[in-house]
């Protein structure tokens, strides 16, 4: 991966509002359309309605008119490979594919890479059904 998607996940972590937590994300996405969309988490004082920062990158991506994500790149200013929690691996999972690339990240770059297959083993997946 290049490094545009590591600087765009750390400039959104820059971004984040998490006073609560003091736990910034960011999160970057490559789209089909070869465009990248960030995001970060955005906090609340009512806990439960804030919201983590891969939603916030895909909403980006969504509403740039992108439906696939071909790599993402996360990353956490106090964890170094910050993996994304379950729901956002379920939220990633809606746009990727089993060999998308998720990078995660520290301060100095992309660390390790993983697979969705690998986050997110036996997916839900409804094609059985027809
Ligand atoms: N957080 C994310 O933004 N992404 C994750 O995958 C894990 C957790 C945020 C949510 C909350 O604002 C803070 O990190 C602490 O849990």
């Amino acid at each position: 991966m290049s490094h545009d998607l590591f600087e765009a996940a750390r400039d959104a972590m820059g971004k984040a509002y998490a006073p609560y937590s003091k736990f910034p994300v960011g999160a970057a996405i490559r789209a089909e359309d070869g465009r990248v969309y960030v995001g970060a988490n955005i906090e609340n004082l009512s806990f439960p309605q804030g919201w983590c920062a891969e939603p916030s990158a895909i909403s980006a991506m969504i509403m740039g008119g992108a439906h696939r994500i071909r790599e993402i790149a996360v990353i956490a200013e106090k964890l170094p490979l910050c993996t994304p929690c379950g729901g956002c691996r379920q939220k990633i999972s809606e746009f990727s594919s089993p060999d998308t690339r998720v990078y995660l990240c520290d301060d100095q770059g992309v660390q390790k890479t993983v697979t969705m297959a690998e986050l997110l083993p036996y997916a839900f997946d409804t094609d059985v059904i027809g």
